[in-house]
């Protein structure tokens, strides 16, 4: 026998749980436990504690995910999943934002005819251009209800104070996202949506058109304002955001998911993957209650099988995968339906000259322009969303009491939900309450809201 013969037999064996391998039956499992399947995954598919923690060591995508996680995770009601929806919808943006790059040139005289030739001379290109739009509203909408979620679960108290921070970093990039990219197909609507916007800038003070300068590149919108909104977009953006939830999740991890443990103590600190694997499973802690850290999967004689001390944790695979597979797809069939079912809109090309009546800001920003109706535009402008978005980033740290019940923190409860109020009700009423001259009218006579 040859010695590479020898070398196949061996690493299909699996020598720290030889009982534990299933007979190979079958062209699938023969595949599986084939020299090419073995040298792509790293180690044999085992259905067993130790199997089930090696899949998440050895891949590099599941090592994402600590090894085992409070079961308590599981239950849709821990974050109602909304974090990692929004991390889904970053992801579909990316791909399909991708794809229209390859059809986009960011110039005045290309970008609205691109547009349109996205509709009829490029293969899924309508659909792909509204699944990205789609995508990028659901992802404001869930990321500020998952703000929400947060703050009502008190999950930014110590120690996640620094992953609020983070996590307000990435709305206020959210909405860069989504602000820069409503300027790109250059038509009346995104055009004006955006002047609309940057006006707001011209009114901080000292530095205001200094600020609107750099961010427009001249007296008004034009080809430096798409340049520069296209570069934010599809280079600065995407990177700042993709390092930043990187950071973010890995914190949460790190700081232990914000989820209450019974016994271990309401939000149990520290990271589950402060264990170590037995044969029997694995273990919060050692019995003098020290907490050990789990460095590698051993060879199951080097460890005792003991007792096991109470332990509410489930391994990652399955368990969490497959729920999030479940969500993922969910979220990847919602957005498609949307695209399929509602096309992205497109009015005339940009008019600098011709004013739409009436011209709204987007919808995550009508509420400031609805404010900006009422009150004097440095206070409605600058002073609330500069004192709103402060409060926010510091949140955590004015707010001191530990407590986590929403019985034992009643007025940061009750200040968040009227400012909460007052941003939907601002909204709603810019959103579909207003008409040309800015006018009250009705929604169901006119509808004016365009997305
Ligand atoms: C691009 C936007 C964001 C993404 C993709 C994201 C992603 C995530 C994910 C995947 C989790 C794990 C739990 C879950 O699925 O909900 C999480 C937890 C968390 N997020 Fe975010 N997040 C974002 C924005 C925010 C914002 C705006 C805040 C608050 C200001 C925030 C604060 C937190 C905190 C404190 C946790 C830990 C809570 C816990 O352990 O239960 N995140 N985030």
């Amino acid at each position: 026998m040859s010695k590479s013969t020898t070398t196949v037999d061996h690493s299909s064996q699996d020598v720290l749980e030889p009982e534990a391998r299933p007979v190979p039956e079958g062209r699938v499992a023969r595949l599986q436990h084939g020299e090419t399947w073995r040298s792509i995954f790293r180690h044999p598919h085992l259905d067993t504690p130790r199997g089930r923690a090696l899949q998440s060591f050895s891949n590099v995508f599941l090592h994402i995910y600590p090894v085992k996680v409070p079961s308590r995770v599981l239950k849709l009601r821990y974050s109602w999943r909304l974090g990692y929806i929004a991390s889904v919808l970053f992801a579909v943006l990316l791909v399909t934002g991708i794809y229209l790059m390859f059809f986009y040139t960011p110039s005045v005289t290309a970008a609205y005819g691109d547009m349109q030739q996205l509709r009829t001379g490029v293969g899924f290109g309508q659909l792909i251009r509204n699944v990205h739009r789609w995508s990028a509203h659901l992802m404001v909408l869930v990321v500020v209800l998952h703000l929400v979620r947060v703050f009502y679960a008190g999950a930014y108290k110590r120690p996640r104070q620094f992953n609020w921070v983070l996590g307000v970093s990435l709305l206020l990039i959210t909405l860069g996202f989504s602000f820069t990219g409503y300027l790109l197909p250059w038509d009346q609507l995104s055009y004006w949506a955006v002047t609309v916007g940057t006006n707001l800038i011209s009114y901080v003070p000292v530095l205001g058109k200094q600020l609107s300068d750099l961010l427009i590149g001249g007296e008004q919108i034009g080809q430096a304002t798409l340049l520069r909104f296209y570069s934010l977009h599809v280079a600065v953006l995407p990177v700042a955001l993709g390092l930043l939830l990187m950071v973010h999740i890995w914190r949460v991890r790190k700081d232990g998911f914000a989820v209450k443990r019974g016994e271990v103590g309401s939000f149990a600190e520290g990271s589950t993957d402060r264990l170590v694997v037995t044969s029997s499973g694995a273990e919060p802690a050692t019995e003098d209650g020290q907490r050990v850290r789990l460095l590698g999967v051993v060879d199951r004689e080097s460890v005792t099988a003991e007792e096991r001390l109470t332990d509410d944790t489930v391994f990652t695979w399955p368990h969490m995968l497959v729920r999030h597979v479940v969500v993922g797809l969910g979220t990847v069939a919602t957005v498609l339906a949307l695209g399929v079912l509602f096309a992205a809109p497109l009015r005339g090309i940009a008019n600098p000259n011709e004013t739409p009546e009436p011209a709204k800001a987007p919808w995550y920003f009508v509420g400031l322009q609805e404010l900006l109706s009422r009150f004097d535009p440095l206070v409605a402008g600058i002073f609330v969303p500069t004192a709103l978005v402060l409060v926010l980033v510091f949140l955590p740290y004015i707010d001191r009491n530990s407590a986590t019940e929403a019985r034992n923190r009643k007025v940061a409860i009750t200040i968040f939900s009227i400012v909460l109020a007052a941003v939907i009700v601002l909204t709603v009423i810019g959103a579909l309450f207003r008409g040309p001259g800015w006018q009250f009218i009705t929604p169901w006579d006119h509808n004016y809201l365009e997305l």
